[in-house]
């Protein structure tokens, strides 16, 4: 089992993706922009052979592969930017596995919308505008409150809710940039994951998370420490119509093996809307909650799904698990933490990973990365529980910054 495994170093929870795919029996060959001798110790460990090529350069990228001499059996990415050039690369070599088309469609948000539509599926009505023209007939058709957010986009940049003509006007000054945007009815609601590592099309596991608040408030508000927790009862009955949702959009899709990482919304009717999916795995720690979730190690099994078509990950689920992450007051470097040892000290036992940025470490950007500057992670059997920890951190820890 010869895979071939694009940016192994690089966001770092590739490390265990890299890691799974050796522990699970696989002969793995990275490809990415990191010179080998940066590459961490256990990715080091993992591969066999390692390209440095920038994957920018898809003809670049294909012909060292090929130079490579090594028959491949599979081809993996789960970095959003590059999972059409693992499909591209797949179809250049003769790799099973998704090819481009399907790779498009996880990755156009209208071709997306268009294939779950078509499968009879609640989407938000929806448009694809090139130009201020088609946005402003979009709107006329849609009405406000509209979303306006890049085709190809990710992390809620360069998303807007515009509530009437004056905030169209404004979000079109601030997207001149974007080439193609979708142009949606904006639904109301709250906004949940649909997680899973399928095989042949069928999850052989399931994750729903539910965000606090939703991703476009949360980063467009410094001062809110957004909660992303993952509900352990996936039986309860307020969940039952969006997996049911979920497991439809799988088939609309044409999903094959690995990770998908959907979005959906539920209206204050109960009515659920589809909002996006990826190809690949949920970014900002969602994987390392599913492992706490069950006490399993979903990077190996994800590895033992697509090489093998077999999954041995527990999937009885014992704890909701929620991620907090805080924002810094003030600009530069952090200078102290106020109140995480009172939270631990009543906390402490239920809390499986802190990674807030120490006193002397420079902010992170809020608006790049959801990380911010760290986070918490509490895990409980109840659910209640878990959403009065996750609240506690949010008001009773801070970090400030100054430096
Ligand atoms: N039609 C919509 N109605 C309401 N909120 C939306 C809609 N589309 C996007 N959003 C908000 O914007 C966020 C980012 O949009 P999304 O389509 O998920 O793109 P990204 O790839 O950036 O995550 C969503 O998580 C949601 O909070
Ligand atoms: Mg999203």
């Amino acid at each position: 089992m010869n895979v071939l495994f694009l940016s192994p170093n690089y966001p770092p929870e590739m490390r265990d993706f890299t890691r799974g795919l050796a522990e699970v029996g696989a002969r793995v060959v990275g490809v990415g922009d990191t010179p080998a001798q940066g590459l961490v110790p256990m990715v080091k460990e993992a591969l066999s052979g390692y390209i440095q090529c920038p994957l920018t350069d898809k003809d670049r990228v294909l012909a060292e592969v090929r130079r490579s001499g090594v028959h491949f059996d599979r081809i993996e990415c789960l970095w959003e930017p590059f999972v059409e050039l693992a499909a591209w690369l797949r179809e250049q070599l003769g790799v099973p596995g998704m090819r481009l088309a399907t790779a498009v469609s996880f990755r156009d948000k209208e071709i997306m919308k268009q294939k779950v539509e078509a499968a009879g599926l609640r989407v938000p009505y929806h448009f694809r505008a090139r130009t201020e023209e088609e946005v402003k007939r979009a709107i006329e058709k849609i009405g406000f409150p509209a979303i306006l957010k890049p085709i190809a986009g990710a992390g809620s940049a360069d998303t807007f809710r515009v509530n009437d003509g004056a905030e169209l006007d404004a979000a079109l000054a601030k997207t001149r940039h974007v080439s193609e945007v979708s142009v949606e009815e904006f639904i109301d609601g709250e906004e949940f994951t649909f997680d899973t590592i399928c095989i042949q099309g069928k999850p052989a596991y399931m994750n729903v998370a539910q965000y606090h608040p939703r991703p476009l408030i949360a980063r467009s508000n410094e001062w809110i420490s957004p909660i992303v927790v993952t509900l352990r009862d996936l039986n309860d009955p307020k969940l039952a119509a969006g997996i049911k949702l979920g497991l439809e959009v799988l088939d609309a899709m044409g999903m094959g093996d690995g990770f998908t990482h959907m979005e959906w919304y539920r209206k204050p009717n109960g009515e659920v809307v589809f909002g996006e999916i990826g190809g690949r795995s949920a970014g900002g720690h969602l994987v390392d909650q599913m492992n706490y979730t069950s006490d399993t190690d979903l990077f190996r099994e994800w590895a033992r799904a697509v090489c093998w078509h077999d999954f041995r990950g527990r999937s009885e689920r014992l704890y909701n698990c929620a991620i907090i992450f805080k924002r810094a007051i003030g600009e530069g470097r952090i200078t102290r933490i106020e109140g995480l040892e009172g939270y631990k000290a009543r906390y402490g036992r239920h809390m499986v990973d802190e990674q807030l940025l120490r006193p002397g470490t420079p902010r992170r950007s809020w608006l790049q990365t959801l990380v911010s500057d760290g986070f918490v992670v509490v895990r409980h059997p109840d659910h209640a529980a878990t959403m009065q920890m996750a609240r506690a951190a949010t008001t009773d820890i801070t970090l400030y910054a100054g430096g």
